[in-house]
């Protein structure tokens, strides 16, 4: 009952048009490459259902354009053509077919889905802060921020996105991963690297008129590496904190109003004229009646004219001392 396929002109149009759409693979750079475990999957399943589109597009467009060209109406022909029942065959096979792929992608998919989802024992957890227009990472265990993403390969890492102002989005296209960081939500995501090397962190949702330049790196180094790294700047940190609490003890303790008088001379004489007994480029400050607190957090941090930090440590404590003596 059939007319006998065209084979030839059918299968010629067909490769015409998979080269055309194949070739658009090798033109353009559609997805990175893939540098995590997730990434991998995920690119995988991609391109299955890239070529598994090509198969089908070169058959329903070959078919298409060879009816177009071989039946098309002469120019004289107003008729509407004949009438045509439904071919059941053809409707099943093409009712099945896609059925069956549309299965095995939504299966892979939710394999894949359920993979890259699964939480590993050892995962090392880092916080991720945003904030207009900057990324801040912070490791728990060793107490430490840093402005640069570093991180092991080989080893998952659970990422607590979180946003401190507005609705900002985490993304490393290397890594195949994206979430967005929300005020008030902890966005949970799940990252193993796999290869050494320094990839963009990119903002990936509009959230100001900085957005485009919310960039930041990830440092993926073998896990010896970031150990080490990691044990240095957790040493660096407490060794900073003990420095800091030690200061902040002596500036907070009796200070000597003559050592005082020395160091105010020296550092705030020059605008504070009179050794602050009278208006200067700075104020007057006998008879300012402030509290040492008071004195303390103006020199520490400045304001106005004033910046802060001239004076710190036990020499603070000695110039409240001093200006505590003036009043
Ligand atoms: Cu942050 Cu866009």
């Amino acid at each position: 009952m059939y007319r006998k396929i065209p084979i030839i002109p059918l299968v010629v149009i067909a490769l015409i048009v998979g080269a055309l759409t194949a070739a658009q693979t090798f033109v353009i750079d559609w997805v990175p490459a893939a540098d995590s475990v997730e990434a991998e999957r995920s690119f995988t399943l991609l391109w299955f259902l890239f070529w598994a589109s090509v198969v089908f597009f070169m058959i329903v467009t070959s078919v298409l354009i060879y009816a177009i060209w071989k039946w098309r109406a002469k120019d004289d022909d107003l008729g509407d053509g004949p009438p045509i029942h439904g071919n059941t065959t053809i409707e099943i096979v093409w009712t099945v077919v896609p059925s069956l792929v549309l299965a095995v992608v939504a299966v892979w998919g939710y394999i894949v889905l359920e993979r890259n989802e699964a939480v590993a024992a050892d995962r090392l957890t880092v916080d991720v802060y945003a904030q207009q227009f900057n990324w801040t990472y912070g490791y728990p265990d060793a107490g430490i921020e840093t402005g640069t993403l570093i991180v092991p390969a080989g080893r998952q890492v659970q990422l607590n996105v979180r946003a401190r102002d507005v609705i900002h989005d985490f993304w490393v296209p290397e890594f195949a991963i994206k979430g967005d960081a929300v005020p008030g939500i902890t966005h949970t995501l799940l990252i193993t690297p796999t290869k050494p090397g320094t990839y963009p962190v990119v903002c990936a949702e509009l959230c100001g008129v900085g957005h485009s330049i919310m960039r930041s790196t990830v440092k993926v180094v073998p896990a010896p590496e970031f150990s080490a790294w990691l044990a240095k700047a957790a040493a660096g940190a407490k060794a900073t904190s003990a420095a800091t609490a030690a200061a902040t003890a002596a500036a907070s303790g009796p200070g000597d109003v003559a050592a005082g008088r020395t160091i105010f001379e020296a550092t705030c004489g020059g605008c504070h004229a009179g050794l602050g007994t009278e208006a200067g480029v700075g104020p007057r400050l006998a008879g300012i009646g402030w509290s040492d607190e008071q004195i303390r957090a103006q020199v520490t941090n400045g304001k106005g004219a004033m910046p802060g930090g001239l004076v710190s440590g036990t020499d603070l404590a000695d110039v409240v001392a001093y200006v505590q003596s003036i009043q």
